[in-house]
């Protein structure tokens, strides 16, 4: 490894250059994921891939609709038949479109649902920009005061007991649950840290930059009040925030379900192996029916020094789940990261857990019930019977979508009773996982259908040779041996509440055509066009570079089905590149849209998709896509968020007045340091700060 500044920042160790993906940042890719991309896709079985399906499925189109025989060809036939691609000039990213049809009826109170808005052409401001006659302000912001006796933010002042009481680093997730008419609580992870972003040069010695490090993940919950216009939301003091909630690492967790007590989640701290301290690298999640929030554990694998070689009895398992190396050498300030001693830590992370947000003095959860691995999030809908079904993607190339059902069934009454169990729904049940197949060649549609296959529920295994506790704690190698669909990196996973459909956003697999991922598979965007910068010609580049989002439909409209059919609803991308497919919209009038990762609905059902890692030289953003009627598939970009930065959450909330977006890792630009930033978004120092924003309509551009 290289150090980016040589001389002036021998505390940092995290340091290097490597390979791009995507337009990510190399130190995006080190800091967020531990450089998974550079691994070998963790996943060796050989069973199929989606990518396989769907290429038969795109290839059915157009070989019906006049294709030819590569997988590139047939696309470019089956989408120029169909769809009329854009003739985008070079340097013109694909014109979005007009301003769109007038409103239709309700569109006056200007909710985001409705509303026609020009889209936001590509960019790479420094700013969070929205479509005209929507306004946005930050919520809140890394370092900013949560719970009482916080400091008021300094980066030169850093410290872990600070930390512990400020807002965390790069915001992810969002949740807003309702107090009252005009206050909410506001619930946000903090995935990871980047240790040159966060910390002047010199100011800390390496093991503080550590301490602090690890200090500044976990979770939020800030409460926030009405903010001048309708749709605006601000932080309440914090004095005047009881419900004002910082998740740690020292913050302690219950383990439930089958593996709470199993002899490998046990530790010195934690002999009965039934207390975790802390969550780490909680990237998406979902608020529950109940009132709750889910949270997914991700990329937990680089935060356990395995240097000393692995533990023999779980070199399978640490290999499947990516444990290798000295990761981000965490074991130097705490012992429990090192694997020498404490061989099972890694299996206490890797969980959804389960925040109650109205009660600060509640034990957080992690769920053993809802499996072990990269969890990007995990969705709750109530199934007809009544049953809560989790939907969840497992964030890795070439892995898995799942699914849990319980076993119990949810409680409507308000209750305290009501309440308590419904907290239990998640601790009993079935867990699933998803094998997607194309339904023949003869159709004319991209579609399929699936099975739910079972691995366990908490009384009994369906995976021959392990029990229910193996299949829980080592998801991906039970799933491994029932033949699920390989996924191009599953990430939110959800269902729409006024259609009953499942979204899954699958963001990109951009090593496609690398020595571990070779482009001989079949593979509708083994092919796709990028673009090395904004205003850049299209070029062609080996692998799934832009991602697809793919709808699943529970058969019977049953969430607890065990089959759906499925449909690939965008191929992402630039509209002139013949790979794209936007739901049979005509291409001439969507937005550009590349490496979907959060999904959200308003209250019509629209799809909202955030994108994380943009292939077409444009900051990421936030796009809203109709699923249904005459307008299916039209991609509209609402907003771009700062340069270097990601957009996560996203939610639409407040009858569709408010859009949260979390701003993460502004500035994470390769060479970027404290002192020589990229970003200095929100503009209010020097340097970035991840942070929520919230837009909302400005004023009635229609009237
Ligand atoms: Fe944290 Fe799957 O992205
Ligand atoms: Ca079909
Ligand atoms: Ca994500």
């Amino acid at each position: 490894m290289t150090s980016v500044h040589p001389g002036n920042r021998p505390q940092l160790t995290l340091v290097g250059q490597g390979t791009r993906h995507g337009s990510r940042s190399w130190l995006t890719c080190l800091h967020r994921c531990g450089n998974a991309c550079d691994q070998p896709e963790p996943n060796p079985t050989d069973h199929g891939h989606v990518r396989d399906e769907i290429a038969r499925a795109v290839g059915r189109r157009s070989v019906l609709r006049g294709g030819t025989l590569s997988a590139g060809a047939l696309l470019v036939g089956g989408v120029v038949a169909t769809g009329g691609a854009a003739a985008a000039a070079p340097g013109r990213p694909g014109h979005p479109g007009g301003p769109g049809r007038p409103p239709g009826p309700g569109a006056r109170d200007g909710s985001l649902a409705r509303a026609a808005f020009v889209p936001v052409e590509p960019n790479r401001r420094d700013a969070f920009t929205t479509a005209r006659g929507f306004g946005h302000r930050v919520v809140v912001g890394w370092g900013d005061p949560v719970v009482k006796g916080a400091p008021g933010f300094d980066p030169f002042a850093q410290s872990v007991a600070a930390a512990r009481r400020q807002f965390g680093y790069n915001c992810d997730y969002v949740g807003l649950l309702p107090l009252d008419d005009h206050r909410a609580l506001l619930v946000v992870n903090h995935e990871y840290t980047d240790e040159n972003l966060m910390f002047p040069a010199g100011a800390y010695d390496g093991d503080e930059v550590k301490r602090i490090a690890i200090a500044n993940h976990g979770m939020s919950v800030v409460e926030v009040h009405r903010a001048g216009r309708p749709g605006s939301w601000r932080r309440a003091p914090v004095g005047r925030a009881r419900h004002n909630r910082r998740i740690h690492d020292a913050t302690r967790f219950e383990l439930t379900g089958p593996v709470a007590g199993d002899r490998r989640v046990r530790t010195s701290v934690d002999p009965a192996g039934r207390w975790v301290l802390g969550t780490f690298n909680n990237c998406a999640g979902g608020t529950t029916p109940w009132g709750t929030v889910l949270s997914g554990e991700e990329n937990v694998n680089q935060y356990f020094d395995a240097g000393a070689g692995p533990d023999p009895r779980y070199a399978v398992e640490y290999a499947r789940y990516g444990i290798t190396g000295a990761g981000k050498g965490w074991s130097s300030v705490d012992p429990r990261f090192d694997l020498s001693r404490e061989p099972h830590e890694p299996h206490r992370f890797g969980w959804v857990v389960e925040v109650d947000p109205f009660d600060p003095t509640s034990t957080p959860r992690k769920h053993t019930m809802l499996g072990r691995f990269k969890h990007e999030g995990a969705n709750v809908v109530i199934a007809a019977d009544g049953r809560a079904v989790a939907y969840m993607g497992d964030d890795e190339r070439g892995d898995y979508l799942y699914k849990f059902v319980s076993a119990g069934t949810y409680d409507p009454a308000g209750s305290a009773a009501a309440r308590r169990r419904n907290l239990r729904l998640l601790t009993e049940g079935t867990l699933y996982v998803a094998r997607l197949v194309g339904d023949g060649t003869d159709d004319g549609e991209h579609d399929g259908s699936g099975t739910w296959v079972p691995l366990t529920s908490h009384r009994r295994s369906y995976v021959p040779g392990m029990s229910v506790q193996d299949v829980l704690l080592f998801t991906r190698l039970a799933a491994d041996r029932v033949g699920p669909t390989r996924m191009d990196r599953p990430e939110d996973v959800e269902p729409n509440p006024v259609n009953g459909k499942v979204y899954a956003a699958l963001t990109n697999n951009s090593a496609r055509g690398g020595a571990a991922l070779p482009v001989d598979e079949a593979n509708p965007v083994g092919s796709s066009r990028v673009r090395a910068g904004l205003g850049a010609p299209l070029t062609t580049a080996s692998g799934n570079r832009n991602g697809y989002v793919l709808e699943l439909t529970p058969d019977r409209g049953d969430h607890a089905a065990t089959t759906f059919t499925w449909d690939l609803f965008l191929v992402c991308g630039d509209p002139s590149a013949p790979e794209t497919w936007f739901g049979g919209f005509d291409k001439s009038r969507v937005s550009p849209i590349s490496c979907p990762d959060n999904v959200a609905f308003d209250g019509a059902g629209n799809l909202w998709i955030s994108t994380d890692g943009n292939a077409l030289g444009s900051n990421d953003g936030v796009f809203r896509v109709p699923v249904e009627g005459p307008e299916r598939g039209r991609v509209q970009q609402f907003c771009t968020v700062p340069k270097g930065a990601e957009a996560c959450g996203p939610l639409v909330a407040d009858h569709d007045r408010s859009l949260f977006v979390a701003v993460q890792h502004p500035g994470e630009v390769d060479g970027a340091t404290f002192e020589q930033p990229a970003s200095t978004w929100p503009h209010d120092g020097a340097f970035p700060r991840p942070s929520v924003v919230v837009a909302y309509p400005e004023h009635r551009p229609w009237s």
